[in-house]
């Protein structure tokens, strides 16, 4: 049963901040075959905070930073996940909800981080540092995750890394993220060399500059960011705890050092709020599209799956992580 116009035009209200209305039709239909389709095949549909709005804002039934999905992955009751973001995410629904059919939209929507460290990688730094336990961002494979004691997200990173009660602890793969971390804690962190190729480019002179044009501007920034941009910001968090602070302090005016997506999505929560936008696009994020989710729903593709030794193991490190 198509949406009736009303919901269409309603789900616009929504988003007219952030989308002209010359774009508007382009979305309408795809919006409106997903709905249905989502009834009809008792789908729901996780998005990350990096998704666009007309994704997060129009056919999203779940949306948040890497934690909350998995966090609500676990919970859900309907029979197939549409994950709205990258693979790594998928990976990890699947691993929390085994039972349920998920589906990724574009297999090619990787990570850098996760591109940069195997499995053996991990053995290696075992070797190397007998005794020490590995904690893994979960922007990383399921391979990866199986050869690690516990995951972390950049929304409890530091929670899990003064869970373990050891002096010494390697964290993989994010070394900015370690490096962020590390000036927050006594334990000695042990990093290796991945990098968000996001995060990575911005730099301390683009926080002065954006200072210089815009006095007062409040700057909120992803510890996957290099520390001298996470010491010059005004506050760093995961991406819902940067929508968090916007929602709590109303700043005036601000600027996420971030996915681009992000000032878009929370805009539309907080029309009072002016955001300066600099941005950066993660190609990964933005191979997910409303055709790709629509062809997702109708073709059930593409079917996400982990090998059963690996998945076992994988599961065990995020486990480990949710319940710290
Ligand atoms: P969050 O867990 O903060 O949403 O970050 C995920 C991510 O990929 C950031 O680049
Ligand atoms: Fe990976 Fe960076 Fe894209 Fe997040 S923004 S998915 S860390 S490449």
């Amino acid at each position: 049963m198509p949406v009736s116009i009303s919901t269409t035009a309603s789900l616009y209200d929504r988003v007219r901040r952030v989308i002209p209305p010359i774009e508007w039709p382009a979305f309408s239909d795809d919006i409106d075959a997903i709905l249905a389709l989502k009834r009809e095949r008792n789908a729901v549909i996780l998005a990350h905070n990096y998704q666009t709005p007309e994704i997060f804002h129009c056919v999203a039934d779940i949306v948040g930073d890497s934690l909350a999905l998995a966090r609500k992955a676990m919970t859900v009751d309907a029979d197939i996940i549409v994950l709205a973001g990258v693979h790594f995410m998928a990976e990890t629904a699947k691993l929390l909800n085994p039972g349920k059919t998920v589906l990724i939209p574009d297999l090619g929507a990787g990570c850098s981080l996760a591109d940069s460290i195997t499995a053996s990688d991990v053995r290696l730094m075992r070797q190397r540092y007998p005794g020490v336990p590995v904690v893994t961002y979960v922007n990383t494979s399921a391979a990866v995750k199986a050869e690690s004691d516990i995951c972390c997200t950049s929304g409890n990173a530091l929670a899990v890394v003064e869970s373990l009660g050891t002096p010494r602890a390697i964290m993989l793969p994010d070394e900015y993220l370690a490096r962020n971390i590390a000036a927050q804690t006594k334990i000695e962190i042990i990093a290796w060399k991945g990098h968000c190729e996001v995060h990575e480019r911005f730099t301390p002179a683009d926080i002065r500059e954006l200072r210089e044009a815009h006095p007062g501007v409040t700057v909120l920034a992803h510890p996957e960011c290099p520390p001298e941009v996470v010491a010059e910001a005004d506050f760093a968090g995961s991406t819902a705890a940067m929508s968090d602070y916007v929602g709590r302090h109303k700043p005036a005016r601000v600027v996420l050092m971030t996915e681009c997506s992000m000032s878009d999505n929370v805009a539309v929560e907080h029309p009072d709020v002016d955001f300066v936008r600099p941005c950066n696009l993660c190609p990964h994020m933005k191979r997910i599209t409303l055709a790709n989710i629509r062809a997702a729903l109708q073709q059930n593709r593409h079917v996400v799956t982990i090998d059963p030794d690996v998945a076992d193991r994988a599961r065990r490190a995020v486990e480990r992580m949710l319940a710290v």
